[in-house]
């Protein structure tokens, strides 16, 4: 016997496709009064409340989320779980930062308790910012990798991760060799990807930690697993650039190391993609392989500005990213706020119908996600957030100023944070609740939000 269907009314607001730059508004459904009906954690319908109330099933029980506004969980396409104590800290650009800052703390992973205890916090952290999935590194510690697993699948999240390979140019404590790191990596596919909601994604950190021998290992797991993500960076930073340059003479580009080992294909993210040249942006087009836009990242690390109209032409799909802890919040709607300023820094706009997709479907596309997560229609996964646009007295204020919708989502993106997130739901289940302020689990709570039981 299955549970009850729940039906949540509020505003709903999620995308049918890529709005693209021009903001096709065909490409969004937006309810003012809307409902979104779950049963047995996938999504039952949406639509208008005025038509749906009137064919719920019996015992189904309405939630009135009114005025909240109720959108796809967020799709965070890149972060690392290990770095959560790294955020925040002062002075470096990237390489130096790696050496200072993010080796030290990844270092502490070889330490299960500790892993544990940054899993539970990060994964917390990642709901009260209304973030349902994230493609996720580790650190070269496999036990890291089945450590986020366990937390993840007890809490029933969607979630990609893998287990860094890094051979050189690194603490020999944080090294693993060719033939250990992918064969860790194969027994935590056999594992993991595919178990309950998890995906696993082979993760070089970036062609300078790793050898050729390590890189081409990585390729040929890659082929025999191709519904297995690659996750890596590339292109982000120019002394970066320089030095892949240098260690790989005879590839066309930085990019092009990963193409030449087999690394660049369909379900593979490459974090950044800040300093490519046209080819390379055409070889991922063709290649299927998606960029994560990393916009706090490439500000705080002065990385640089990612160009999202190139990468439009190019046809490659953007997903947008934390990189949290090179990146300065767990949030999407920060994230997508210096996503609009990294556009303008080009000469570019991202309006806000665009970025609110990019935060959703466009994440979902880019991890070849999109038959289960990233919009409401039908039979999806029902994981979803409910956003309080008057959650401050300034967003109060201009919102209640907008005329139109994309008005209305612009100042939410720019002047929002979690404070805006009241609820996040996973499968159909309260995982968090901003009256409390914590991730509720595993008990089903809806914290400010009233049940009301269908009359
Ligand atoms: N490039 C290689 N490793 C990292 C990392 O941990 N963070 C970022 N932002 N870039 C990287
Ligand atoms: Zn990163």
């Amino acid at each position: 016997m299955s549970a009850p269907a729940q039906a949540y009314r509020a505003s709903i607001l999620h995308f049918l496709s890529d709005p693209g730059s021009g903001d096709d508004p065909h490409a969004t459904e937006f309810f003012e009064d809307g409902l979104l009906v779950v049963l047995d954690g996938r999504v039952l319908a949406v639509g208008p409340a005025a038509d749906l109330l009137a064919t719920l099933p019996p015992g189904a029980q309405v939630m009135d989320c009114r005025p909240g506004l109720v959108m796809p969980g967020f799709i965070d396409t890149h972060i690392h779980y290990p770095q959560t104590d790294v955020i925040a800290s002062f002075g470096t650009q990237l390489l130096d930062w790696l050496e200072r800052y993010t080796f030290p703390a990844e270092r502490q992973f070889a330490d299960a308790v500790h892993a544990r205890a940054v899993c539970e916090f990060f994964l917390d952290e990642l709901l009260r910012n209304g973030t349902t999935t994230a493609l996720v590194f580790g650190t070269v510690h496999k036990q890291s990798v089945d450590t986020f697993f366990e937390a993840a699948e007890a809490r029933g999240l969607r979630m990609v991760a893998g287990k860094v390979l890094m051979d050189r140019h690194c603490p020999e404590d944080l090294r693993d060799t060719p033939e250990a790191g992918v064969r860790e990596s194969a027994q935590l596919i056999e594992r993991w990807h595919g178990h309950a909601r998890l995906g696993y994604a082979i993760t070089p950190r970036f062609a300078i930690t790793s050898s050729d021998e390590q890189l081409r290992l990585a390729g040929e797991l890659a082929r025999a697993h191709p519904s297995v993500h690659v996750h890596t960076h590339v292109a982000e930073n120019l002394d970066e650039v320089a030095w892949a340059r240098r260690l790989f003479p005879w590839s066309r580009s930085y990019l092009d190391v990963y193409d030449r080992f087999g690394l660049l294909r369909e379900r593979t993210v490459l974090a950044h993609c800040i300093h490519l040249d046209e080819g390379d942006r055409r070889r991922m087009g063709e290649a299927g392989a998606a960029a994560a836009f990393c916009p706090t990242s490439n500000l705080f690390l002065g990385s640089g500005f990612f160009d999202i109209e190139a990468a439009d032409r190019a046809r490659i799909r953007i997903g947008l990213a934390t990189d949290v802890g090179g990146g300065t919040s767990f949030g999407m709607l920060r994230t997508l706020a210096d996503a609009y300023k990294v556009a303008q820094m080009r000469g570019q706009s991202l309006g806000a119908t665009r970025a609110f997709y990019l935060a959703t479907l466009g994440g979902a596309r880019a991890l070849g996600l999109e038959r289960e997560i990233g919009n409401f229609s039908p039979g999806k996964e029902a994981d979803f957030v409910v956003l309080d646009l008057a959650c401050t007295p300034l967003l109060a204020r201009r919102t209640a100023l907008a005329r139109t919708l994309s008005e209305r989502l612009f100042a939410l993106m720019t002047l929002g944070d979690d404070r805006c997130v009241r609820a996040t739901y996973i499968e159909g289940r309260a995982a968090m609740c901003a009256s409390a302020r914590t991730a509720a689990r595993p008990s089903l709570s809806f914290g400010a939000i009233d049940p009301v039981s269908r009359t």
